[in-house]
């Protein structure tokens, strides 16, 4: 039995269906199972993985838990703790490939995702474990750009030249299924990058291109856009960290790796796919 923590997310849906069109027996927990529309064929639990005492009783009998950091907060170590104690054996823990950045330039530790417990967590537990360091999911680019190209044809943005290895949230998940079904990549930290590193502006082309209008980057001033996201709501260390991560620098804010690759014997999808596999969101 695997036990799937963060089962209602962008990772966790596709990770529940590989597992179960494996014949994998799932056990997926989410604070709602009512309105979590999971597949019938999984059993789902109510729990919060930030109160670890919430989903003891359902660790018994599972070999392996995927973890996930958003959803186990601060209590990743408590939640492998008990694990061990009832007999798991293995953890993939979801992590990301900038934990080791200085923690001012990681945006999601604003937001509170504790991606870097999580791996540590995993590595302190006494379990066998993998961590999943996968680069900036390529949904977030439906999220921040999505609306604009619903009404428009111009995206306004900062820095244009940006570039990163952004990477289809399928590839991680199928990573993660191999990583809790197969043996093999027990004690590794898996730097998960799409095929390329390409910029903003080389992005919003590519929509354009899948969806069939003309698109362009216009790029705007750095401050303006903090200020626009600090108006829109986001807090303001999530935009500072934001702000100093794009300016970094030139070149790719992470090297592309072969992981993906490496593991599913495929290349990586490329970000044309992931436009394709979603391009309805881009379209009125
Ligand atoms: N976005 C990126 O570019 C990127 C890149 C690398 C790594 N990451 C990391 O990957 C993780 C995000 O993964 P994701 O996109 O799969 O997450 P997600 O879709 O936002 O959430 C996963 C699930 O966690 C549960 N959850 C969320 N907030 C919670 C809370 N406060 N307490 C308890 N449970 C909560 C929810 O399940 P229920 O409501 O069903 O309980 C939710 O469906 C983060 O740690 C993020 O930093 C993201």
């Amino acid at each position: 039995m695997i036990l799937v923590t963060g089962a209602t997310g962008t990772i966790g849906r596709p990770l529940i269906d590989l597992l179960a069109e494996e014949g994998a027996k799932v056990r997926a927990v989410t604070r709602d199972p009512g309105t979590s529309g999971l597949p019938e064929a999984v059993e789902t639990v109510a729990g919060d993985p930030s109160r670890p005492d919430t989903i003891a009783s359902y660790l018994e009998g599972v070999t392996a838990v995927f973890l996930h950091p958003r959803a186990a907060g601060e209590a990743a170590g408590a939640l492998l703790a008990l694990a061990r104690e009832r007999g798991v054996q293995r953890v993939v823990a979801l992590s990301a490939i900038n934990i080791d950045d200085d923690p001012a330039e990681q945006p999601s530790r604003f937001q509170g995702d504790r991606n870097k417990e999580a791996e540590d967590a995993a590595v302190a537990s006494g379990l066998e474990w993998v961590s999943l360091r996968p680069a900036s999911l390529a949904v977030n680019t439906l999220r921040t750009w999505a609306p604009q190209i619903r009404v428009g044809d111009v995206v306004r943005g900062p820095y244009a030249s940006f570039a990163e290895p952004l990477i289809h949230e399928g590839d991680v998940a199928e990573v993660g299924a191999r990583a809790l079904l197969d043996d093999g990549l027990s004690g590794r930290r898996l730097r998960l990058t799409g095929p390329r590193s390409p910029s903003h502006a080389e992005l919003v082309a590519v929509i354009g291109d899948v969806i069939g209008r003309p698109l362009r980057y216009e790029e705007i001033p750095p401050e303006a856009f903090a200020q626009g996201l600090i108006q829109r709501g986001l807090p303001k260390p999530f935009v500072a960290a934001l702000m100093a991560r794009y300016a970094r620098g030139t070149g790719p804010a992470e090297a592309v790796t072969d992981e993906v690759e490496r593991i599913l014997g495929r290349p990586a999808r490329s970000y044309d796919r992931w436009v394709a596999d979603h391009a309805a969101a881009f379209q009125v």
